[in-house]
């Protein structure tokens, strides 16, 4: 072997060594620049040898893209549900069962107890120790081949460590960890746009998008808890542990996800005390779980048991007791956030629910209430599921009172009184009045916010007064106050534990804030633009904007073409931004702010400040490449110099063509701009390429 080829063998394993600390252990060793250094020392080694890239390097995972949809897959073992457990009692009932099934009979029965992963099922298959196949559960015969999405899910190995020659299958759960989560909630939040559900929808609706390179950005996880055996096309050099237990540690050894807590049982006494012990724990988990799943640990008396068309007879589920309280609906209200939309929810008589004082809880919107049929006065049962905010899960009919009329959303809008609007195919009913009260604390607040101008100190109780007081009507407002008028401000921020506001004087805390929000004039572009709060620009095509624009002038001045030539940005965010700038009031705010010495350029290093062989050249992209994905070829031609536009024009040097392209395509013929085909466009990157180099 060449001293190329050793390293590359080098850091494969050290990237796969790295990404078992990281993803499965959460223990990294390395910091993630000395991750990214090995991962770049892998791409460029493999770039300058392409004979020397397998199809399970670290640098594959994202690769291609399916033309349509994705392919059946056909379960030749049916991937069964779980009958469940709801109670100690039923447990114990489920034990009962499986005494009897086994041989002689009464004595006790050891099992694994397993955190229920609340994601959704996965079938890997490895040939010889090679991911190449990953299916979804589907309705349990069939599913869809979902290989190019569970590649780039980086606790998966692509191969597996000393695996069994052969082919095998591998069964468990890909979920979406809470922080991955919570995290897409604030982009959405900060975007204007509604929020996930849950992490599982999420992870669901993720595994089938089209995208591998979205999917890659996600941060799925996974945890495997079967191998599957009783196949035909089992290998026959595996040989199969004869328990549970051993089966997990051999996926462990393989080094494939686990998850650790899992724990041999005895009897079925220490499975129920398992159960009680987590119902409480599972917080702490970065995962969401609904229960614990409980299995016979000796394969032997499972192959015995056998299955019902439904579930298998030697396993069943626990559920956690859900975390529900009973509590008055004193009224529905409506709130208005900074995009104008307006949430029903519901005031609560004080109750506590799992550890902390309830007073509200989200109804999601109009439809949602209708749904549940909640009214004003009734009775309701609130739950705490895996998020944070309550929710009215549904009225206690026997309760309610006599009087009771159904809650009708009200056509104005609580606090300006604006009619409130809905776009035929929305569910959300919104205030379209920009000077509405509620809009502008939340848009203040939003302004204020960690991610956007980072002004510590000011929250939604503090704006709330300064609005009361007169003193702040906008964000430029802000740059005006004085510690004189902070200081003797009363705010009534809510304690998180009792849910109760708390008045305070202001009174020090009033000169940090205004050492804050001077500070905060100093910000980059970037944050100024996101503080904005202009629909559908979050933190990243902030971002962009200002690495593009450089400064809040051009920005202002771009016309929706010129938009368009930052890289992912498209029709619907350039419209939203030009919208934005058009709107004279917005103008006159901008000045303003210029005025009280906030920063209007960007620091980003400038895109393109090493001239590429392709600068000052527009391209667009359109239909699919078999080679490449889209951002891929995006990050190529950027590396070239040039930019990537989402719409084509007279300005467009060329339109890069693939399969199944559009209306693009004939666009670019009408207004003659040059089109290449893929084969073009790769002879294009590598005559670039060349002369790139020094
Ligand atoms: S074992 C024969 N173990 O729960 C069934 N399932 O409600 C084998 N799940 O479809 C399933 N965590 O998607 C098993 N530790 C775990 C699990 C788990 C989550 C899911 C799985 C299954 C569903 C049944």
């Amino acid at each position: 072997m060449t001293p190329i080829a050793d390293r590359v063998r080098e850091l494969r394993d050290a990237i796969r060594h790295h990404e078992e600390r990281y993803y499965i252990h959460n223990a990294p060793e390395i910091s993630d620049e000395a991750f990214d250094r090995l991962l770049h020392e892998l791409e460029h080694l493999e770039a300058e040898h392409p004979e020397l890239v397998t199809p399970d390097s670290p640098t594959q995972r994202v690769a291609g893209r399916p033309a349509e949809g994705f392919a059946t897959v056909e379960h030749l073992v049916p991937m069964l549900s779980l009958d469940n457990a709801y109670n100690e009692e039923e447990l114990r009932a489920f034990d009962e069962r499986v005494r009897k099934g086994a041989e002689p009979g009464e004595a006790p029965v050891a099992y694994v107890a397993e955190l229920k992963i609340d994601g959704l099922s996965i079938a890997l298959t490895y040939d010889d120790g090679r991911l190449v196949r990953g299916a979804t559960r589907g309705d349990g015969s069939r599913g869809e081949d979902v290989t190019i999405n569970v590649r780039t899910i980086r606790a998966i190995p692509l191969a597996l460590r000393n695996g069994p020659p052969g082919r095998i299958e591998i069964r468990g759960e890909v979920y979406l960890p809470r922080a991955a989560f919570d995290r897409m909630n604030r982009e959405m939040e900060a975007a204007g746009e509604p929020l996930y559900a849950n992490p599982r929808n999420t992870a669901a609706g993720t595994m089938r998008n089209l995208d591998p390179a979205l999917v890659s950005k996600r941060g799925l996880s996974a945890f495997m808890y079967q191998v599957v055996t009783g196949a035909s096309h089992l290998p026959v050099t595996y040989q199969a542990p004869e328990t549970h237990a051993a089966t997990l540690t051999a996926m462990r050894d393989w080094s494939l996800p686990v998850e650790p807590h899992w724990r041999r049982c005895e009897d079925i006494n220490a499975v129920v005390a398992f159960c009680a012990e987590w119902a409480d724990g599972r917080r702490t988990l970065e995962f969401e779980t609904d229960g614990v799943v409980i299995k016979v640990d000796d394969l032997a008396l499972r192959e015995k048991l056998g299955a019902t068309a439904k579930f298998p007879r030697w396993a069943t589920a626990f559920k956690f007791p859900a975390q529900q309280a009973h509590t008055v609906l004193r009224r529905i209200l409506v709130s208005v956030g900074r995009t104008g939309a307006a949430t029903p929810y519901a005031e609560l008589e004080p109750v506590l629910l799992a550890g902390s004082t309830i007073s509200m809880a989200t109804l999601h919107n109009a439809d949602d209430v209708a749904r549940k049929g909640v009214r004003d006065g009734d009775t309701v049962v609130i739950e705490k599921g895996g998020d944070v905010i309550p929710k009215v899960v549904a009225p206690i009919l026997s309760l309610r009172p006599p009087d009771s009329v159904p809650w009708v959303m009200p056509t104005r809008c609580p606090v300006c009184d604006s009619v409130l609007r809905r776009d035929e195919e929305e569910v959300v009913w919104r205030c379209e009045n920009l000077s509405c009260p509620a809009r502008i604390v939340g848009s203040l607040v939003h302004f204020a916010s960690r991610t956007a101008m980072n002004v510590e100190g000011l929250g939604a109780s503090l704006v709330d007064q300064l609005i009361a007081q007169g003193l702040v009507r906008d964000f430029a407002d802000l740059y005006a106050l004085t510690v004189d008028q902070l200081e003797p401000l009363v705010v009534a921020p809510r304690d998180p534990k009792s849910d109760r506001a708390v008045p305070r004087k202001l009174g020090k805390v009033g000169r940090n804030v205004v050492d804050q929000i001077a500070r905060s004039k100093s910000n980059d572009l970037s944050r100024l633009i996101y503080a904005l709060g202009i629909r559908h620009v979050g933190e990243k095509v902030a971002a962009t904007l200002a690495r593009y624009f450089r400064t809040m002038d051009q920005l202002r001045a771009a016309p929706v073409e010129a938009l368009q030539t930052a890289p992912e940005i498209g029709p619907v965010v350039a419209a939203s931004v030009r919208a934005f700038f058009d709107e004279p009031r917005n103008g006159v705010l901008i000045d303003r702010l210029r005025d009280a010495g906030v920063n209007m350029t960007s620091q980003a290093p400038e895109p393109t400040d090493v001239p590429g062989p392709l600068a000052g050249k527009t391209f667009v992209l359109t239909g699919t490449m078999a080679s490449m994905t889209r951002e891929q070829a995006t990050e190529a031609l950027e590396r070239l110099g040039a930019k990537v536009s989402a719409s084509v024009s007279k300005k467009t040097s060329y339109v890069v063509y693939g399969e199944e392209a559009g209306t693009k395509l004939e666009k670019a013929q009408k207004l003659g701009v040059e089109t290449l085909d893929e084969a073009q466009f790769h002879a294009l990157i590598m005559k670039s390429t060349r002369n790139q180099e020094p």
